[in-house]
């Protein structure tokens, strides 16, 4: 007999447009996993609002990255796509991890104190037990591995503790996740900023999946390099960060290696290089920004696949808030 599937789960909050540092980083190699997992992928819509939002345009990107992950190749008969406000097991269960979710353990957390520093006004509750939320929707699918960035290791690694807890004082309730942090290989850059993580609060140095091409040209023209006339395109990401980025971008599109780019630029300057790197990536987006264009003005289409998909998840999380009410001593309806 064949063996199941294992099942993988992401999300990624509806925070801002999604950019190439998110498509190179992620959403890239998302299509092809449904091959060898089961793929449940989520608008962490639950977790933006720990950070005060415009409500209409909460609304609007959550349903544009949808379309997005759709025009990025996911399809939605294959992976369950769904934002997790529309599944309420996710709340559900965030309020019953949060009392098996220690204090102490809430206040190490590394984004926990970035964020209530950035946002001094407004450290309210949900920032603080935002891992006890991200630990409910990882539990409910009971799955085996959690595909997120570098910075969301230590949230899955606390998710790993609440469910050993939980399972010893209860049983084995909860699949105990695998954290799969990407390759560093498609960690990208701002190109203005070359020394941070591509970022929507750089609106210059960010491309955006929906930017047209002239803008896109126009930030590459605009990326930061160096003074380097001797042999400027050359990896070395210690004192070329701007040039190894662009090369990063240029070899993750092209599959070409450092070296063959290297060749292929050498005794060329940046005014050949970067416009070079731009069309690539304008090549690139192309099919994805028609095709998101081509979604998003097909609401119906949008909300069929929401509906659907909240339906599948809601499903499998109902299972699993089942088991859990039993087991703390709630009475089932
Ligand atoms: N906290 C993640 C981030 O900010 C998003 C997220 C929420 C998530 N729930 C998740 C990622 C569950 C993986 C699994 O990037």
């Amino acid at each position: 007999m064949e063996e199941p599937k294992k099942r993988m789960l992401s999300g990624i909050q509806p925070s801002g447009d999604l950019h190439l540092g998110n498509y190179l980083g992620a959403i890239k190699n998302w299509s092809s996993r449904v091959d060898e997992y089961e793929c449940f992928y989520f608008m962490a819509d639950l977790h933006t609002i720990t950070v005060r939002q415009e409500p209409a345009e909460l609304r609007r990107r959550s349903l544009h990255q949808l379309a997005q992950y759709i025009a990025c190749g996911l399809d939605p008969e294959k992976n369950v796509l769904f934002l997790q406000s529309m599944v309420p097991q996710h709340a559900q269960l965030a309020w019953v991890l949060n009392c098996y979710t220690m204090f102490g353990e809430l206040s190490r957390m590394t984004q926990f104190k970035d964020k209530s520093a950035k946002h001094k006004d407004n450290i309210n509750a949900g920032l603080f037990t935002y891992p006890a939320l991200m630990a409910a929707d990882i539990l409910l699918y009971q799955a085996d591995y959690v595909p997120v960035g570098e910075d969301q290791k230590q949230h899955v690694e606390l998710t790993r503790d609440i469910a050993t807890r939980f399972n010893s004082i209860y049983g084995d309730v909860f699949k105990v996740p695998e954290p799969l942090i990407a390759k560093t290989g498609a960690r990208i850059y701002g190109l203005t900023t070359p020394g941070d993580k591509m970022s929507k609060s750089v609106p210059d140095g960010c491309v955006f999946l929906m930017d047209d091409p002239d803008t896109i040209a126009r930030k590459f023209k605009r990326a930061v390099t160096d003074s380097d006339t001797e042999n400027p395109v050359r990896y070395d990401r210690e004192n070329k960060p701007g040039v190894a980025n662009l090369m990063n971008i240029y070899s993750t599109l092209t599959g070409k290696t450092f070296e063959e780019i290297e060749a292929e630029f050498a005794g060329k300057g940046y005014g050949v290089f970067k416009p070079a790197v731009g069309e690539v990536v304008i090549d690139a987006m192309r099919p994805i920004r028609e095709e998101a264009e081509r979604l998003i003005k097909d609401k119906a289409y949008l909300e069929d696949v929401y509906r659907k998909g909240a339906e599948h998840a809601s499903y499998v999380a109902n299972k699993t808030l089942r088991k859990v009410y039993k087991k703390v001593g709630f009475y089932q309806i």
